[in-house]
């Protein structure tokens, strides 16, 4: 009988107990037993939070009618990345310690020698770590970002993508009735893939992404372009990591006088500065975590399911090392040290960028 574990780690995304649902069935369906890890590695690297219960039996009835809900049942965290744990020492002082060698231990001492890890860039990086040292991993690519390379989209993008669109949606009333601009600031660290999905399927009228370094000024071209044609109002789209696109700050000629300090996030940053440029009066709105949450669309549920059945057939095929990678029409496999550290931004030849260019609404270079 073969065990497997099951770990969920960093941001959360709709779709992760869709994937430990389909793992939990496949596995059952070869007389496999699956077990999960709270909180990453916690369950495992924190006897003193999880004395009894940091890794613990999966039977089927446990993953009963958890595919359409948002989060994960297992717990997932940011902190205590097992290669760099933060340790605190006698003298009072921290010091960074890699303690994969304990997780690896541990399963092995519960029977287990598989792991499917689910996670982002920093869990597959973990998980390659831990493939290296004699366990059987396979990795399942997560992040609403889908900012991860080597797959064609990571489950919960699409979840975000629809809910940012279905809130812009809503936001056109208010932004028409009070000719305002609107600035909505989406989640996207170091890639702009849910802004500009969701910026043109929203019918935004701009966008504003890490990969293009923009000038607002041609944006306020635009809204003032759109005012003087009789369309009071403007939505603009902005991805939170879009300020490194233009030197850290929305605002060059104000930074030196302590603007971007004062002021939160880029999305209040523009809409500030846009209100500037054209003196129309200009909100923000920050998605930011509600992009993460709810239940998972057809497709982010459809593409975890197809992940979780793919990381139990890697495994009965004796596949380690790997991550599975949706790659259409089918899902194959990919090598762990291909995709860990590598981050996949929106490709500038694209043709979901060009179309953004042709209608009008993607500025910059
Ligand atoms: O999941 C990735 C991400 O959504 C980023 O876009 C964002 O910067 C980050 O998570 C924020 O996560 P947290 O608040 O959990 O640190």
């Amino acid at each position: 009988i073969q065990r497997i574990a099951i770990s969920t780690g960093g941001g959360d995304a709709p779709g992760l107990n869709a994937v430990i649902r389909a793992v939990v069935l496949a596995a059952a369906q070869r007389g496999w037993e699956c077990y999960g890890i709270r909180e990453g590695f916690n369950g495992i690297l924190q006897p003193e939070r999880y004395p009894v219960d940091g890794v613990f039996p999966l039977p089927p009835a446990m993953v009963r009618g958890i595919g359409h809900l948002g989060g994960t049942i297992l717990g997932t965290t940011n902190h205590g990345n097992p290669l760099r744990y933060a340790m605190r020492m006698s003298d009072g002082s921290t010091q960074e310690i890699n303690r994969s060698g304990e997780i690896v231990t541990h399963l092995k001492l519960m029977g287990i020698d598989s792991l499917v890890c689910i996670g982002g860039d920093g869990t597959l990086t973990i998980a390659h770590a831990l493939h290296q040292q004699g366990l059987r991993v396979i990795g399942v690519p997560k992040t609403i970002d889908n900012d991860l390379d080597k797959t064609f989209t990571t489950f919960g993008f699409d979840t975000a993508v629809s809910f940012a669109t279905e809130c812009v949606d809503r936001l056109h009333s208010t932004a028409e009735s009070h000719q305002r601009i609107m600035v909505v600031e989406v989640m996207g660290r170091y890639a702009g893939w849910i802004a500009l999905h969701a910026g043109i399927a929203s019918n935004s009228h701009a966008i504003l992404i890490p990969e293009i370094a923009y000038d607002l000024k041609q944006v306020a071209a635009k809204i003032m372009e759109r005012d003087a044609a009789g369309r009071h109002y403007s939505i603009v789209m902005v991805a939170e990591g879009a300020l490194a696109a233009n030197g850290g700050h929305a605002l060059q000629e104000d930074a030196s006088a302590g603007y971007v300090e004062r002021l939160g996030g880029i999305g209040e940053q523009v809409a500030h500065e846009l209100q500037q440029l054209t003196g129309k009066e200009a909100r923000a709105v920050v998605l930011g975590h509600l992009l993460r949450g709810g239940s998972p669309t057809a497709f982010d549920r459809l593409s975890a399911m197809r992940f979780g059945a793919a990381a139990v057939r890697a495994l009965d095929e004796g596949e380690s090392g790997i991550m599975v990678a949706l790659a259409f029409p089918n899902v194959n496999y990919v090598a762990l040290e291909e995709v860990a550290g590598r981050m996949k931004g929106v490709p500038l030849d694209g043709d979901t960028l060009q179309t953004g260019r042709d209608i009008g609404i993607c500025f910059g270079d």
